[in-house]
């Protein structure tokens, strides 16, 4: 029977979680860390932690909840279907009733998130939607400095006394988009960009410096952002956007090609560039041609009222 567990009981988990950290390794997850931030978010109320016991009361499997996003960021019950059903039917349960939407990923970078629990997440309810992780390796300089070019264009770096601007700008950008359905908590409300820009700064998403980020401006005017970080040797590329008054131009292309271009001025270490990108985003076709190659394909599974 699946029960929802306290901060006390976390050690129940112990075996479970040094499994999944195995898996997760390559990504610098140790079971210290997930433990770690699984205490945090209980202490501070916004994770609830599920978990199913055999009869001996061996714990079986985990699924943690982010209250605050309404997302399932970790299931995992060693690939033991009935086990991780019957978890995310409890989560579905206690969700469902007084949230809006609800979501999960599947795929990269959750591989244990099988098929099988992602069609039977769409029998509930849930709406599949394939997402692509993308790489450019190695990065031809000569096809971003070409890219980059564009007469009489105004790039300005982007820095925290422009996050309320900017935060307005992105909302127009992503309003009414399936990246706003897929991630309400980031792009659900101005304040919520407000928060994500901030956290971003703050090195949330990967390491930010100086000249990583850059708005777009004509005539004075915003009509632009594109938002990077390192991740070690690799730069990842957090969000671009163009106001939908300005589409289809080429800023797009530029924006992002001289952010690029700067961020590989700015770190001599970085020799990849990844991002992830919904697969019907139009903006996987501006990837395509810069020479980005899909990695892995992934799916985020969303539940809405
Ligand atoms: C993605 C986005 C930034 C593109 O900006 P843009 O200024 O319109 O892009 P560009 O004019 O520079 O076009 C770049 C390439 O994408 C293609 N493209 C852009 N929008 C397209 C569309 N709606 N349909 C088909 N192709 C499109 C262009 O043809 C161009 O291809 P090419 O280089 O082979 O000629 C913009 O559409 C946007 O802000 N979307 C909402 C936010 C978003 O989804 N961002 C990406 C998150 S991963």
């Amino acid at each position: 029977m699946v029960r929802e567990i306290s901060i006390e009981d976390i050690s129940l988990l112990n075996t479970l979680i040094e499994r999944y950290a195995s898996h997760k390794k390559e990504d610098g997850v140790t079971s210290d860390t997930v433990k770690k931030q699984m205490q945090s978010g209980l202490e501070k109320e916004t994770h609830l932690l599920l978990t199913e016991e055999n009869s001996e009361g061996v714990a079986q499997g985990f699924l943690v909840i982010n209250l605050k996003s309404d997302r399932l960021p970790i299931l995992f019950a060693n690939w033991e279907i009935e086990i991780e059903k019957r978890l995310l039917d409890y989560a579905f349960e206690k969700l469902s009733g007084t949230c809006s939407h609800i979501s999960f990923e599947s795929g990269y970078p959750t591989p244990w998130l099988t098929d099988e629990l992602s069609s039977y997440a769409v029998t509930l309810g849930f709406v599949k939607h394939d997402r692509a992780f993308m790489q450019l390796q190695p990065i031809d300089k000569e096809v971003l400095t070409e890219c980059a070019k564009s007469e009489g264009l105004e790039f300005a770096p982007f820095d925290e006394p422009m996050v309320e601007e900017i935060s307005k700008l992105v909302f127009k950008c992503v309003d009414n988009t399936i990246d706003q359905d897929l991630f309400p908590y980031v792009y659900g409300s101005i304040q919520k960009i407000e928060e994500f820009l901030g956290e971003f700064l703050r090195g949330s998403f990967g390491t930010h410096e100086p000249l990583y980020s850059w708005v777009l401006r004509e005539n004075n005017q915003n009509i632009g952002a594109c938002f990077l970080v390192t991740r070690d040797e690799t730069g990842f590329l957090v969000h671009v956007v163009i106001d939908p008054d300005f589409r289809e131009r080429g800023f797009g292309n530029a924006l992002l090609c001289h952010s690029l271009n700067s961020l590989l001025r700015v770190t001599s270490s970085v020799d990849k560039i990844e991002l992830a990108v919904t697969s019907s985003n139009p903006a996987k076709r501006m990837y395509d041609s810069l020479g980005f190659r899909t990695l892995n394909d992934s799916s985020t599974l969303v539940w809405k009222r």
